[in-house]
């Protein structure tokens, strides 16, 4: 029965000036600013910038740390190009934007403006319940749905469900639009509508949607431009914002979507940047940047050595399905997590499980087990209170640290990204428990992570980030420079265990 409902799990929306300079000028390398939104809400959300921030008496100043933080990105699609703010999305592998005339407006204002659900765990899930439910091995089958009865955003959405008939453009007032603009094919020279395949469909744990059709057109974002690139054009959504899926080929909704006549895979963005010789390998670098920074980037192709402190470390990717493309999502095995204040450590589990990097997820999901070990750790517990609904913990205080173990080596994550301030001297702790063995790690960890997704070996490089304006961008030409395998580099995850307490990360 524990499912947080403060946790807010939508992601990264492009932004920022059409052309910007090459990523430190390296050929080889694409860069995709973007910027970071504060809000309740993705259509509440605003940009802030650090002197926002902070500063007394001003009447601009938000509380980040009661707000879901969004990455939005600006693309330029068609010709000329049509200017459209998208969620950048490690966790799902389409591009989509709604047309002209086909944002689906809800009677209940409120409903159309909640926050985006997510996306990734609705196909995940999708995926799980299609293929017949669990899998007693998680081997290769990275997930089980838990089969409880609790209301879990996790749970399998119902593909077969059609969406509503369209309601036609001119029955949409004026004022009623997609928070990422819309895209009018007509008045693009180089937009193409692909009429030979399956249509599009596409459906979020929140339940809202988006269907249409593929098409092709040449795209521009951050310093980036691509010809003929597949997108997909929602004629009908109900989606408050359209979303820049950059993960695996294996995941699109060309593959797995439900009564498919010809399923497909195509070459998504990443794919595009190597195929048209914009990057050497399909490989990019993630960085969030700090809580409270009003942007971050993403590198296609390259490395930036001045945005991690330590070694970078090398993990494998867990393979998914095996009757399928196996590689679909960046799952990697977790080894054990601790907490560390500035005075004590202690492991609380060495039980290993799968984590999902998922930009797409503002929290972190954890196995309830685990879950649970953490919120005791801090003397906290679970909440049932339909009102709260999530573990609550007394306010802590500065530097604690939740720290991941990928096997030899550790990743601290800030507490602070974690916790709402409730105002009476108790903190709500951001942490939703799974009922599975997979874990999501969202935003709150990857903000403390540089990520490098490395999707021609199928590896994940990762380090502790440093926050540091300064770039030593290096292109990505074979093995990701500077990265060393991980000392505990094992490319198979054993299934499910029972979680013991103990162990030692440190
Ligand atoms: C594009 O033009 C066609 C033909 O004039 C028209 O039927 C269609 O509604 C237009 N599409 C949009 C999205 O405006
Ligand atoms: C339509 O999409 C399919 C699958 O991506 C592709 O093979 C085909 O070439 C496309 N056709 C056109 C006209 O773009
Ligand atoms: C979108 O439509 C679906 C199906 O009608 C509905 O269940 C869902 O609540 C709607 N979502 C939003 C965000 O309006």
């Amino acid at each position: 029965m524990k499912f947080s409902s403060n946790i807010l799990k939508y992601g990264i929306v492009a932004a920022g000036a059409a052309k910007v300079a090459l990523a430190g000028g390296v050929d080889g390398v694409g860069k995709i600013p973007f910027s970071k939104r504060y809000g309740k809400s993705f259509d509440e959300s605003r940009q802030i910038s650090f002197s926002e921030k902070g500063t007394g008496g001003d009447d601009q100043e938000i509380d980040i740390s009661n707000q879901n933080v969004y990455y939005s990105a600006s693309i330029y699609l068609g010709t000329p190009g049509q200017e459209l703010t998208l969620l950048l999305d490690t966790g799902s592998s389409d591009l989509w934007i709604p047309q002209k005339g086909g944002y689906h407006c809800q009677s209940d204002s409120d409903d159309a403006t909640k926050g985006k659900s997510s996306g990734i765990a609705s196909q995940l899930f999708s995926i799980a319940s299609a293929e017949g439910g669990p899998s007693p091995s998680l081997t290769t089958t990275l997930i089980g749905s838990s089969g409880g009865s609790h209301p879990d955003p996790l749970e399998p959405t119902n593909r077969n469900v059609q969406p509503p008939a369209a309601i036609t453009a001119s029955a949409l007032e004026e004022s009623c639009q997609s928070s990422s603009g819309n895209f009018d094919p007509n008045s693009s020279s180089s937009f193409n509508k692909n009429d030979t395949v399956d249509g599009f469909f596409i459906e979020y744990g929140d339940n809202s949607y988006a269907s249409g059709y593929w098409a092709t057109d040449d795209l521009t974002v951050g310093d980036i431009s691509v010809k003929d690139m597949t997108i997909a054009v929602a004629d009908d959504t109900n989606s408050s914002v359209a979303v820049f899926g950059i993960s695996y080929r294996g995941l699109e909704s060309s593959v797995f979507g439900d009564n498919l006549q010809d399923p497909h895979e195509y070459e998504n963005f990443p794919y595009l940047l190597k195929d048209q010789g914009i990057v050497k390998r399909n490989a990019y670098s993630l960085y969030l940047n700090s809580a409270g920074a009003s942007d971050g980037n993403i590198l296609f192709g390259g490395v930036d050595h001045n945005k991690y402190s330590g070694d970078l470390y090398t993990l494998p990717v867990l393979k998914g399905q095996e009757d399928s493309d196996p590689w679909e999502r960046f799952v990697v095995t977790v080894q054990g997590i601790g907490i560390k204040g500035s005075e004590t450590q202690n492991t609380l589990t060495t039980t290993p499980f799968i984590g999902l990097l998922d930009s797409g997820t503002t929290a972190v999901y954890l196995p309830e087990p685990v879950a649970d070990m953490v919120a005791n750790a801090y003397g906290g517990s679970f909440d049932d209170d339909p009102e709260v609904q999530s573990y609550v913990i007394s306010c802590p205080s500065d530097d604690e640290k939740i720290v991941f173990n990928f096997g030899g080596f550790n990743i601290e994550t800030s507490l602070s990204n974690y916790i709402t301030d409730n105002g009476n001297g108790q903190c709500i702790l951001n942490i939703s428990p799974t009922s599975d063995y997979m874990g999501i790690l969202g935003d709150s960890f990857l903000r403390d992570s540089y990520v490098v997704y490395d999707m021609d070996n199928n590896e994940i490089s990762l380090a502790q980030a440093n926050f540091d304006s300064t770039e030593d961008v290096e292109a990505i030409t074979g093995p990701v420079p500077g990265a060393t395998k991980a000392p505990g580099y094992s490319s198979t995850y054993s299934g499910p265990q029972t979680f013991q307490t103990g162990g030692n990360i440190f």
